[in-house]
């Protein structure tokens, strides 16, 4: 939706109150992100954004911070058709997040280009829309990819965010948001599988205590997340299916 700073309020204030990540994303978080993307302020959480919106990487802020002063973003697109179902792409990743000098701002400060460079969402054309998650964690100590993702780092997908989170030791999630994006500009050329289950997810979100309340923002829910397997994929594999784009 348009930027307007009484939306924008109204934004963080509903943003309190709902599930953040796309249905069905394997981890869970009840905060909000702020996602800016232009003049495209995005919400409710899942609002379609035009492609051309999203050419570089949004605006981001947190009504919530981390008490290890650092944060950890990813973004992933978890609708990316590859051998007749549904995976997960990675579209950024950058540690050492950190939050505006600027007294009691929520704007993150995101380096460039982190360990895996945002790249531009583009679904195939005539597929079903694309659920891209944005989701913030506190950074550990030392953290680093751990080696057994540094491949996905470059070839992004195959992505495993369960497996990502567990390895990296990156603990509950802090806030999260996610966006769609389709192309319909022509018909497809390909047989897409079905779009993922995006079912409820069988598990709640536990408390947390990894996130600790930003100054000046509105009271915290409780942070947390949950991890719940994707369930109800590959009974319609459609074979020969190669698509190249994401
Ligand atoms: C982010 O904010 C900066 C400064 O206000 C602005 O120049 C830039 O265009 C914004 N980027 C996006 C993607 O909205
Ligand atoms: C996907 O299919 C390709 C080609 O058919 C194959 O080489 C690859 O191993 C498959 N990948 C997975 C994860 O199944
Ligand atoms: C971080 O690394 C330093 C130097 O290797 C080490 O002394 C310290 O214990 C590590 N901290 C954690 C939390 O792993
Ligand atoms: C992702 O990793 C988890 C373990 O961390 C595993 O249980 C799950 O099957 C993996 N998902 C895929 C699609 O490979
Ligand atoms: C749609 O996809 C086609 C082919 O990849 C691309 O040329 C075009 O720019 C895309 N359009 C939009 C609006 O995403
Ligand atoms: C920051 O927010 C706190 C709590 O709302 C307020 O007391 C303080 O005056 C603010 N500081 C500045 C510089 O705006």
């Amino acid at each position: 939706m348009m930027f307007n700073s009484k939306l924008w309020t109204g934004a963080m204030l509903w943003s309190a109150v709902a599930a953040q990540t796309a249905p069905g994303f394997p981890i869970l978080a009840s905060q909000a992100l702020g996602i800016q993307f232009g003049t495209n302020i995005v919400q409710p959480a899942g609002e379609q954004i035009p492609r051309p919106d999203t050419a570089s990487p949004p605006n981001i802020t947190s009504a919530v911070w981390t008490s290890t002063g650092q944060g950890v973003l990813l973004m992933v697109d978890s609708d990316v058709p590859r051998n007749g179902t549904r995976v997960q792409l990675l579209h950024w990743l950058v540690s050492g997040v950190t939050l505006s000098e600027e007294s009691n701002s929520s704007s993150l400060i995101i380096p460039s280009p982190g360990e895996a460079e945002y790249r531009q969402p583009s679904p195939p054309v005539g597929d079903s829309p694309h659920a891209y998650t944005f989701v913030l964690f506190s950074q550990p100590e030392n953290f680093s990819v751990p080696a057994q993702f540094n491949d996905v780092l470059q070839s992004r997908v195959f992505f495993n965010t369960s497996a990502f989170v567990a390895a990296a030791g990156l603990g509950d999630a802090i806030a999260a948001n996610y966006i769609q994006v389709q192309n319909l500009t022509g018909s497809a050329t390909t047989t897409f599988p079905p779009p993922r289950d995006t079912g409820s997810p069988t598990s709640t979100p536990a408390a947390s205590s990894t996130g600790v309340e930003f100054p000046g923002a509105a009271p915290a829910a409780v942070l947390g997340s949950g991890r719940v397997f994707w369930v109800g994929m590959g009974t319609a594999l459609i074979a020969g299916v190669c698509a190249v784009a994401l």
